[in-house]
Order: structure tokens, then sequence, then C-alpha cells
């Protein structure tokens, strides 16, 4: 990606003071420098380097599947079929329609988000509201196309008024999350916001306490990086810079793998 393409994508996630550090020059080097970030109390921020992903522990977090194989053998069609006709939580009987998933079947990265929200829910795909923008945008900064990657949540139907998933709504929609992964079979996954990351990795931990860190999914032990959610990145824009660290972390998660 050259710098201007990719300053456009980093001025997209509001991050404008970031400079690339470019040792011989080259624009694509592989580490940035975060030059002059305010802090959010003002004042400069010294230069700081991004931890490489080689240089933070593994975090030994390995949940089973929930129920590997209540979906085993569903193809795609079968799988998109089973969702849309789904009735197994009350979440049925209050959605306009199943949010599925979408992307790319070969897709290296699996993205997984929450659950739908309204604009979802009116038209059946994840992340297509202002969230889902910005969400565009992290994956530029990274080179990524939303075409090259998969996008699912971990609900599949809205929550009304967009609460929080119930415990019981996710235990019994993320089967189908975990076949949508058995299919995929990505190099990584990267779960924005704390309730995609809690569910996926079976615990409380805050996201704080999970980000920076490559986690293991499932049977198959697929890579997983968490950041925040662009949601609350539009609503706290100061954390943008956190994310875009995280955004690189995964990076150099999969450029290992
Ligand atoms: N938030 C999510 O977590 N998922 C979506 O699909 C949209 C918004």
């Amino acid at each position: 990606m050259n710098s201007q393409l990719r300053r456009e994508y980093l001025d997209a996630l509001g991050l404008k003071t970031w400079t690339l550090r470019t040792a011989h020059g080259a624009d694509d080097a592989p580490s940035l420098v975060i030059a002059s970030v305010p802090a959010p109390s003002a004042g400069t921020a010294p230069a700081r380097r991004v931890p490489a992903a080689r240089e933070v522990p593994v975090a030994h977090e390995v949940p089973g599947d929930v129920s590997p194989a209540r979906e085993a053998g569903a193809d795609w069609d079968e799988l998109r079929a089973r969702v849309a006709a789904c009735t197994r939580c009350g979440l049925s009987a209050t959605r306009t329609q199943t949010v599925f998933g979408v992307g790319n079947p070969q897709a290296d990265w699996l993205i997984v988000g929450e659950a739908p929200g309204a604009e979802e829910d009116r038209r059946g795909e994840p992340f297509v509201g202002r969230a889902g923008q910005l969400l565009n945008s992290m994956l530029h900064a990274i080179g990524l196309e939303r075409e090259q990657v998969y996008i699912a949540n971990v609900l599949k139907c809205r929550p009304p008024g967009n609460r929080d998933p119930a415990p019981t709504e996710a235990a019994e929609c993320l089967p189908y999350l975990e076949r949508q992964i058995a299919l995929l079979k990505p190099k990584i996954m990267l779960a924005v916001g704390r309730i995609a990351a809690q569910n996926l990795l079976r615990t409380e931990k805050t996201l704080g306490a999970l980000r920076q860190q490559v986690h293991r999914f499932g049977l198959s032990q697929v890579p997983l990086v968490v950041t925040y959610h662009p949601a609350y990145l539009l609503r706290t824009p100061t954390e943008k810079r956190k994310a875009w660290e995280d955004l690189k972390f995964a990076r150099d998660v999969i450029s290992r793998v």
C-alpha cells in the first residue's frame, strides 16, 4: 500500500497524527511510531514503539468449542438455511431477519462482532451502519478490503434496543458461528468488542485485559486477537490509537502463521 493511501485510511480512523517509521525510506515499514499523539490530558506523548506480536506472551486460553457437533455436517447453504429458520431463542420473535455473515468463504481473516443492530437487522448484513463504515476503514488501514475478509457476529439476530446478548441467547447461537469457523478455517480471528471477546473466549475479563495477546480459539486453535468495537471507537475516539495498535498486532500475528 502506498503511503498516500495509508494516510487516507488513517485519516478515516481519525489517526491524523500518526507517522510512519521508515527505517530505510520505505513507505511500508512493518512498524509505526506514534510521533505526536496528544495524550487525553493534552501535552505531547513521547514517541512510543508498538510491541510486535512476537514480543508479547501467548495467552493460553483454550476454550473448547461450545458444542462442536450441533451443526456438524452442514455446508454453507445448509447452515444459512438453518440460521434463517432458527427459533432457538426469543430473538426470533422480534427480528426482521437473521444476519448470517458476509464475505469471502476462503478468507484468512474472520472478524467477529456482537450482534446485528437496527440497520443490520433491516438489511440482513453485518456491520453496515456507522460502526460498519469505521470497521471498513480499520480493515483498510491494514491493507484489507471488506470483501477479502469474512464478517460475522456472535448473535445472528438483533437484541431489541441493542441490549447486550443474554447468556442463553449467546449459548444457543454460538454453534452457528462455530460451524462457520469450521467451514472457513480462518488463519486469524479478530474479536471486536468486549461481548464478542468474552463470548468467544468464555471469560469475564475486561477487554483491556484481553487485548495485545494471542488467544487460541476452539479445537482448531485459531489465533484470536481482541480489539475495541468500532461503535465504541465512534463514541470514544481517543481509544482509536489503541485499536490501531491492535490491528497492527493482528497483522503481525497472521504474518507468522
Ligand atoms: N455491531 C456489531 O457488533 N455487529 C454488527 O453487525 C453491527 C454492529
